[in-house]
């Protein structure tokens, strides 16, 4: 990935979002942390600062499309430029769906959803005009499969991807490709607590035999991000161990 390329990450203050905007830095991209969460965003782009890498922080709701726009202001007022738009900002608001409430239903789908709606467009504006961009949606494997428990999620990265594949079609004549990765388990904070034995049955259900890592999820975005995948749109891009094929 060429020096100068400019990146902007949704949900970049940790997890997934926060090995992504590091991996992308690793190849010489200049980040744009996003995150509702102001401080840890902060803190981020600190660290990337000391280790020598240009980024700045832009707290954002990305279901707010003001805040969005202030999004690609900012990224233009100190870089010129939006090369590579991650689209990884998510919640879960888990529960069956008879039981499932209005709020958890609208929260999941306005974040996982709207918001990636909303920075696609915004970003999609500046990189017509640049005649060169990479979107990347981070779906999920239970967009693909379903999950009981999940309905809401569900429907939102599926929901995802069928926004992939449009994007993917309306900006390829401006040499902008629009791709999804859909990560399957990932060991994160969030599995980190689970019991060895839960932990080993959900490793049972995976080919290859274990939980993936945010790493894993990152190397695949900065294949998509790449001037290398410039032949690649539209794609659902599973990384899940081989647990849906
Ligand atoms: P996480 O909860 O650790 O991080 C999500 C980040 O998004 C947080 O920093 C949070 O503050 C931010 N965020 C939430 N709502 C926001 C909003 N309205 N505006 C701006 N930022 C907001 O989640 P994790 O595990 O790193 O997941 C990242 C993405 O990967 C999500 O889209 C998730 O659905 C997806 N994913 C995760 C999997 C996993 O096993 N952890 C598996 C498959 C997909």
């Amino acid at each position: 990935m060429p020096k100068d390329k400019v990146a902007v990450v949704t949900g970049a203050s940790r997890g997934i979002g926060l090995s992504i905007a590091k991996a992308l830095a690793a190849q010489g991209a200049r980040i744009v942390a996003v995150d509702i969460d102001q401080e840890a965003t902060e803190k981020v782009v600190a660290q990337f600062k000391a280790d020598g890498t240009e980024a700045i922080a832009v707290k954002a709701n990305v279901t707010l499309a003001e805040d969005v726009e202030q999004i690609i202001t900012a990224a233009m007022d100190a870089f010129g430029r939006v090369d590579i738009l991650v689209n990884n900002a998510g919640i879960t608001r888990d529960g069956l769906l008879l039981r499932m409430k209005d709020q958890d239903w609208d929260a999941v789908l306005s974040v996982n959803l709207k918001g990636a709606f909303l920075c696609s467009r915004a970003a999609s504006k500046v990189m017509s005009k640049q005649r060169f961009g990479r979107i990347v949606n981070i779906a999920s494997v239970v967009g693909q499969m379903g999950n009981a428990g999940q309905a809401n999620y569900c429907a939102s990265k599926a929901g995802l991807i069928g926004l992939t594949k449009s994007n993917a079609r309306e900006l390829a004549r401006r040499n902008v490709t629009v791709n999804a990765v859909a990560p399957g388990f990932i060991a994160t904070e969030m599995t980190e607590i689970l019991p060895e034995k839960t932990k080993q049955e959900l490793a049972a259900q995976i080919p290859l035999g274990s939980l993936g890592t945010a790493e894993d999820v990152a190397n695949a975005v900065v294949f998509l991000a790449s001037e290398k995948a410039g032949y690649v749109t539209g794609q659902v891009l599973g990384v899940n161990g081989g647990m849906y094929m």
